[in-house]
């Protein structure tokens, strides 16, 4: 698996933690910024993040900035993006095996860097069921390809 990061200046230590988690599972990742000595805007960073999920360039993509939601609307206007917003264990874990979400988002304002770490150790390592919700997930791809 290979991941895409990325953070505005409201999330650069929970992106450290990750990065961090990243190395500690081998798992192979390119950090898209910010450098942030001032303030960016979250789209610039999180459109890069899902452009590459969406073209294959990477498997998966972690976003964080204050709240994760500016990062996670951003993202889910790239087609092909399934990208979840989660501050707790048990939808980090539901939203891979129920929704096949492709990026994570997390705002460093909501939690700390601890539970963030721990949500994108599940989120990394679940499995999408399929199955049942293999449908559900083919209707929002199919309403894509009418736009
Ligand atoms: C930046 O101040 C803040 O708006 C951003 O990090 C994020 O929370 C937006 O959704």
């Amino acid at each position: 698996m290979k991941v895409a990061i990325a953070s505005d200046h409201g999330g650069i230590n929970i992106r450290e933690e990750i990065k961090s988690l990243l190395k500690e599972l081998g798992i192979e990742f390119v950090d898209l910024g910010c450098e942030c000595s001032t303030s960016v805007d979250y789209p610039d960073y999180a459109l890069p993040v899902a452009e590459m999920v969406a073209n294959g360039e990477v498997d998966r993509g972690i976003l964080v900035c204050g709240t994760g939601i500016g990062m996670s609307i951003a993202a889910n206007k790239v087609k092909g993006i399934r990208c979840a917003l989660v501050h707790d264990m048990f939808s980090a874990k539901a939203t891979r095996e129920h929704n096949d979400s492709n990026i994570l988002a997390m705002g460093e304002r909501v939690i700390g860097p601890g539970l963030a770490r721990e949500i994108a150790k599940i989120w990394l390592t679940t499995e999408y069921e399929g199955g049942r919700h293999a449908n559900r997930v083919g209707k929002i791809s199919s309403y894509e390809e009418t736009k």
